[in-house]
């Protein structure tokens, strides 16, 4: 059997190579056929979604998804993905929950819609009447033994819940306050996030989370901290226009205050990534995306140092080097959770239609902070 230190070896060693599953698969199969690794049961219930994370998921080349399905995990439920549907399907669903309490996995995908009790996202049919998602979310939830909330939506609301949210969208985490839900965020979720956490969760338990519940092994580092354009951003080398090869700061990029390593591990089987493709990260793995990150072609305003020094960003291409660029990114990351740059984009954005979703990024904010209590 695989020890930790193997597997994490693993996540990073795939990451670089891109074959994470393939790598991962054979040792796993060889310890599911040994007796060593109980299946996993798991079922995926859709809410407020595009479904972005199904395909995204399906994107494993090698081993093929169906091989994970049936050799490594017991996937029970996902509509999506199940070969049967209606009520034969809900039935597999039902009986995961009432005979296997304590002993599965809850995936959600897609938001919590909150609005008229949740009547614009049905996602069942008991008894005649409609089940809504929040209220399956809840029930199944409870039960489970762990939850597991992937992509942007699930995790923080994410474009669902984008200003001005007609719908009262939010993330699983605040209308399941009663369990911890692990946040596999990104729009979409990578699928080696998604499958690196449902396997640390089959093999090792819960993996160790950051502040904002994300696994620490996959969203331990900003993009900016890993991104082969740093060294430009080091010597004040910007692009002026997207499609440019030098660093996107200046055009949006969001990397230094989003944490992913989409720099090593990159998508499609390792092809290529939005920085990759001279487009600035957008920070779709923070919470508070897409609001708080947007425009997405606007750079964060001046950044105020404490003691009153103001640091304009513009200023960085004017030649500000070396130690100055680390110090602004530092400070732009802690500024981030410390609420500084959510209180600055309000003042400069007073004026503009964002205020309201920057309010309730704020708001967010200051939600996660509590609950981790961390800061
Ligand atoms: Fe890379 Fe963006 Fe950082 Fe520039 S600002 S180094 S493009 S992550
Ligand atoms: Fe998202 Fe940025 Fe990665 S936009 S996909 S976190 S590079």
């Amino acid at each position: 059997m695989l020890s930790r230190r193997d597997f994490l070896k693993l996540v990073v060693k795939g990451a670089v190579l891109g074959n994470f599953s393939q790598l991962i698969t054979p040792p796993l199969a060889k310890a599911v056929a040994a007796g060593e690794v109980h299946k996993l049961p798991v079922v995926m219930i859709e809410t407020g979604t595009c479904t972005g994370d199904s395909i995204s998921l399906d994107n494993i080349w090698t081993p093929t998804f169906s091989d994970i399905l049936t050799n490594i995990l017991d996937w029970r439920y996902d509509w999506i993905m199940n070969q049967v549907q209606g009520q034969e399907a809900y039935g597999i669903l039902q009986e995961t929950y009432e005979k296997m309490p304590h002993d599965y996995i809850l995936i959600v995908q897609g938001s919590m819609i909150q609005r008229d009790n949740g009547h614009y996202n049905h996602v069942g049919y008991e008894n005649g009447k409609f089940i809504t998602g929040i209220e399956l979310v809840r029930r199944i939830g409870l039960k489970a033994k762990y939850v597991v909330a992937i992509g942007s939506c699930a995790t923080y609301g994410g474009p669902v819940s984008g200003y001005p949210n007609p719908t009262q969208s939010t993330g699983v985490q605040n209308i399941l306050p009663e369990r911890r839900v692990i946040n596999v965020s990104g729009c979409p979720a990578h699928p080696d996030w998604i499958m690196g956490t449902l396997l640390h969760l089959a093999l090792y338990g819960e993996p160790e989370l950051e502040k904002f519940g994300r696994p620490k092994l996959f969203y331990g580092e900003t993009v900016h901290n890993r991104c082969p354009r740093r060294r430009f951003y080091d010597q004040g080398i910007f692009a002026t226009a997207i499609g440019q090869k030098e660093c996107l700061f200046r055009v949006g990029c969001k990397g230094p205050v989003t944490y992913s390593d989409c720099p090593i591990r990159r998508w499609n089987d390792r092809f290529n990534w939005p920085i990759g493709c001279n487009t600035p990260c957008i920070g779709c793995t923070e919470p508070g995306y897409p609001d708080l990150m947007s425009p997405f072609t606007s750079h964060f305003p001046d950044i105020p140092f404490p003691g009153g020094t103001k640091v304009n960003t513009d200023s960085i291409g004017l030649g500000v080097l070396g130690l100055t660029s680390v110090a602004i990114t530092g400070h732009v990351v802690t500024s981030l959770y410390k609420g500084r740059i959510q209180k600055n984009l309000l003042k400069t954005s007073a004026k503009t239609n964002h205020r309201p979703a920057l309010k309730k990024a704020q708001a967010f904010h200051k939600y996660w902070l509590k609950k981790t209590n961390k800061i």
